[in-house]
């Protein structure tokens, strides 16, 4: 198939590009570069530099189009607070945009990265699809129109478009392929992995710990790591799913399937700190800090849907396998 990743030369897209060339698929990448990198994008693929709102239509219309990924995004949560309009253009208008072309130009598939900011603070663990979406930020919230947005899109197309939204958890890890690494290169960075390992690399001098008194085990937060492999796989496995002729899945969903991405295992702050003080060997100061609005206090996926509809299993389950990856790729990254 010829497939459009939106955001390719970002930190997801990069990884699915390499997975869809790995497949034998043609693979063009649409990135604006704004905290992407030309030299992430896989070799193989062909890049159009340019925002998806300017260019979606000419790429698209340039035919032979299967199916699109849509990974580009603004997904800086403070960010998101205090500049909502480069969101909703950058997120929300960007996409219709996207959409007006995919529809325009009769491409079949869509697979968009969504997020599980989408349900704000939940209230039972783990999440399912059917929990309440209560975005407790801008970018969540952005997020959740563009989900309801492909949703109208799909059932009005008549079956000619199927959707499959995928909502990650926290993607972590990195992809090591033969001659490419790609992994979170992020100028801002906001994930907590590559900032602890910024702590191992000397980059920084300590780890803030946003709260030590939530009701957890050992009081910090609990989120779920997704490898960056695994999710990329998710993407493939959405995108045959999408193709396969009796795709009554999709119809079921009236043409769009949201599904949850993450390891259903949750992590503490404190776990991961340890982790990555396991895999480095560096004693990682840590300091607690005052908890950060809008933080839920445990945010763990469950997969079923992913399993059950996708046939998808996650295979990089172990924490330190995951900041394994990470630090290879970080301290590669560092050493230039
Ligand atoms: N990384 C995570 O943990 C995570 C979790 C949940 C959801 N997501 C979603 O996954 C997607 C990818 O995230 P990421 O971590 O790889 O981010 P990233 O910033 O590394 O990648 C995003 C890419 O999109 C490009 N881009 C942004 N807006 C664009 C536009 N209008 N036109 C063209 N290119 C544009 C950027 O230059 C960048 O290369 C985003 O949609 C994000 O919301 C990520």
């Amino acid at each position: 198939m010829t497939l459009v990743v939106t955001g390719g030369a970002g930190y997801v897209g990069s990884v699915c590009a390499q997975h869809l060339l790995d497949a034998g698929h043609d693979v063009v990448v649409v990135d604006d570069l704004t905290t992407g990198h030309e030299d992430a994008v896989p070799a193989g693929a062909r890049l159009v530099v340019g925002d998806v709102a300017e260019v979606a239509d000419d790429v698209l219309g340039a035919g032979g189009v299967d199916g699109v990924i849509h990974c580009a995004a603004r997904s800086l949560v403070g960010e998101s607070a205090e500049k909502p309009a480069k969101y909703w253009h950058g997120n929300v208008v960007t996409t219709i945009a996207l959409l007006d072309a995919v529809c325009r130009h009769r491409v079949p598939r869509l697979v968009f990265s969504s997020t599980a900011a989408t349900y704000g603070e939940p209230e039972s663990s783990p999440i399912t699809e059917d929990a309440p979406t209560r975005p407790t930020n801008t970018y969540g919230a952005t997020k959740l129109a563009v989900d309801h947005a492909i949703g109208t899109y799909a059932a009005a197309s008549g079956g000619e478009l199927g959707a499959v939204s995928l909502r990650y958890f926290n993607v972590a890890g990195a992809h090591a392929g033969a001659g490419s690494a790609l992994g979170e290169r992020h100028t801002v960075e906001t994930h907590l992995i590559p900032l602890v390992l910024q702590v191992a690399l000397g980059q920084r001098d300590e780890i803030a710990i946003f709260g030590d008194d939530w009701p957890t085990a050992d009081g910090t937060c609990v989120r779920d790591y997704i490898h960056v492999d695994d999710l990329a796989e998710a993407h493939l496995l959405a995108l045959d799913l999408l193709a396969r002729g009796d795709a009554s899945v999709i119809e079921k969903a009236g043409g769009h399937l949201v599904c949850n991405l993450g390891n259903g295992t949750g992590f503490s702050v404190l776990e991961v700190i340890e982790a990555c003080r396991r895999v480095t060997g560096h004693p990682i100061p840590a300091r607690v800090a005052p908890r950060r609005t809008g933080d839920p206090g445990v945010l763990v996926a469950s997969s079923a849907r992913a399993r059950d509809e996708l046939g998808w299993k996650p295979t990089h389950t172990d924490l330190d396998g995951i900041v394994a990856d990470a630090w290879a790729f970080a301290r590669s990254r560092a050493a230039g």
